[in-house]
């Protein structure tokens, strides 16, 4: 483990039982993520990428194996998941979800007003800060989502196909967002995606699993210089055959696991 290892995951297995039945949802992942790294994270359906994610969020027990992840501010949530199915709660206003997890931390009133209002403009929701989430649409209710866990400043992201939901064009200005806060913040990002170009564009390494149980199978580095532009990456030689390595990765396990 390296000085700056932000997570260190060791052998972890997680197996869910249910009557007579198991199911080895990842098998023996380890991987480390180094302070401040973006890691996208694609594998097929089912392979275990979302059970990985709330095993570190703390949702889940493993079976086997264990992960560490370093704190550096004791005052700070450890870390904030973006979920896949949103995770934000209907009886609350889209501001009073983006300032939950800061309100239980018991911060000043007017801090608490600034940062929710600061993420609200962020993700273009400053007009529905009001509304209830059963008023918005499906990519509304994600941003909400997105925009708490920035809100909350915790010492990791886990983002769980955060931008899966939404349109083209709001996907690459929260992906802009994302990669302008992160280049702020220098938060550690573990970004689970199915678009390849997603993964190419955001992340220092990406990591390939196979189909179910869920094993690392591959890593990509991908050193290119930041900001980066999306043209320079479709036009980017190297980016292409890394784009159709991680294509055929995902083909042939997706083939073997429909089989
Ligand atoms: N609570 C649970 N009880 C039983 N089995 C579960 C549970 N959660 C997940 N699984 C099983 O574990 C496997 C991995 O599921 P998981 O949701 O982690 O996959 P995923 O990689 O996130 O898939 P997707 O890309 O479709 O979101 C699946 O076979 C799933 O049926
Ligand atoms: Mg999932």
């Amino acid at each position: 483990m390296s000085r700056n290892t932000k997570i260190s995951i060791r052998e972890l297995t997680k197996v869910f039982y249910k009557k007579k039945q198991s199911v080895t949802a990842i098998e023996n992942i380890s991987l480390d993520v180094e302070e401040g790294e973006f890691v996208c994270i694609v594998g097929p359906s089912g392979c275990g990428k979302t059970t990985l994610l709330r095993i570190l969020a703390g949702l889940e027990n493993q079976s086997s194996g264990r992960f560490k992840i370093e704190r550096s501010n004791e005052d700070r949530p450890n870390q904030s998941m973006v979920f896949q199915e949103r995770g934000i709660l209907p009886w609350l206003t889209v501001e009073e979800n983006v300032a939950f997890g800061l309100n239980m931390r018991h911060l000043p009133k007017t801090y608490v007003k600034e940062r929710t209002n600061y993420f609200l403009r962020k993700v273009g929701l400053v007009k529905f800060a009001n509304m209830y989430p059963k008023e918005l649409s499906g990519g509304m209710k994600q941003r909400v989502s997105i925009a708490r866990a920035f809100a909350n400043d915790p010492e990791i992201l886990l983002m769980d196909e955060p931008f899966g939901a939404l349109d083209e064009q709001n996907r690459y200005i929260l992906q802009e967002e994302l990669l302008s806060i992160w280049s702020e913040t220098k938060k550690t990002v573990l970004f689970i995606t199915h678009s390849i170009d997603e993964a190419l564009y955001l992340s220092d390494r990406v990591l390939l699993m196979s189909a179910q149980p869920g094993k690392m199978a591959a890593e990509i580095k991908i050193d290119l210089p930041r900001p980066r532009k999306l043209e320079d990456i479709r036009s980017n030689p190297e980016m292409a055959s890394k784009f159709l390595d991680i294509w055929q990765h995902l083909q042939t396990e997706v083939q073997g696991s429909r089989l």
